[in-house]
């Protein structure tokens, strides 16, 4: 048998309006299961078999959901902050749910591929270092690296949180402005892990935009700030060893 959940709850989970607004809605008539108008929060509904209408919108159930967004710059990797626009914020109404966070940081100033879910078991098996699941990002240095501080680069580089573990490194055909752009794949996601690289072999970030998260590109047809629900089989490619 399935999990049986309180309505107020339930909608609250589903749509990201808080538990109070919830109640007060339910009350004023705005919720029905089945098919029967209900004023009562305190009701059990199977999510799986029952049909919870709300505001007009059949809640269609799903445990979890899996957003990939092209973070802009100027946005910040978390759930909320007092001062600055988060990548949650920029999740439209219509994929909110109470509890999304990014799964894994982005700085402020980068651009690119963030995961974001409500989903925490998920989050940590894709964050754990344990795992080695890569993320690729397209790097604009200042300057070019020599070919030894690439093979460093690739080895590991001495930082101050220890060596870093092996990571890919390949020079694209692409300038910015003048500027090398450089492939850059890692296995592991310390703080301002790429900058702090390439800075202690004398070179400094211009640009960094990640294009994928694990066997999964970045859809290139969403523009910066834009963002869309994953399916199944795309959650899947994240794990898969390319
Ligand atoms: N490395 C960085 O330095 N910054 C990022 O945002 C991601 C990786």
């Amino acid at each position: 048998m399935n999990e049986k959940i309180r309505l107020d709850k339930f909608i609250s989970n589903q749509t990201g309006v808080s538990r109070s607004e919830t109640k007060k809605l339910i009350k004023k008539g705005f919720a029905a299961v089945n098919g029967t108008a209900v004023k009562n929060a305190e009701i059990s509904v199977d999510p799986e078999s029952d049909t919870v209408v709300f505001c007009g919108d059949t809640l269609s159930y799903k445990k979890y959901i899996y957003i990939m967004m092209n973070k802009p710059a100027d946005v910040v990797s978390a759930s909320r902050s007092p001062e600055e626009r988060t990548v949650v914020d920029l999740v439209p109404d219509s994929m909110k749910r109470r509890g999304l966070f990014p799964a894994g940081r982005l700085d402020k100033d980068s651009t690119g591929f963030v995961l974001i879910t409500d989903d925490g078991e998920f989050a940590h098996s894709v964050l754990s270092p344990s795992r080695h699941v890569p993320k690729t990002y397209l790097v604009t240095a200042e300057t070019e690296l020599s070919p030894e501080n690439e093979k460093k680069f690739m080895s590991g580089v001495e930082l101050s949180d220890g060596v870093t573990k092996p990571a890919k490194i390949t020079k694209t055909e692409k300038y910015i402005d003048g500027h090398p752009v450089y492939e850059v794949v890692l296995f592991e996601g310390r703080y301002h892990q790429i900058k702090r690289m390439f800075s202690s072999l004398g070179s400094c970030v211009l640009g960094l935009h990640r294009i994928s998260f694990g066997g999964l590109k970045l859809d290139e047809s969403l523009l910066p700030g834009e963002c869309r629900e994953l399916g199944s089989e795309e959650v899947a490619e994240i794990t898969k060893n390319r």
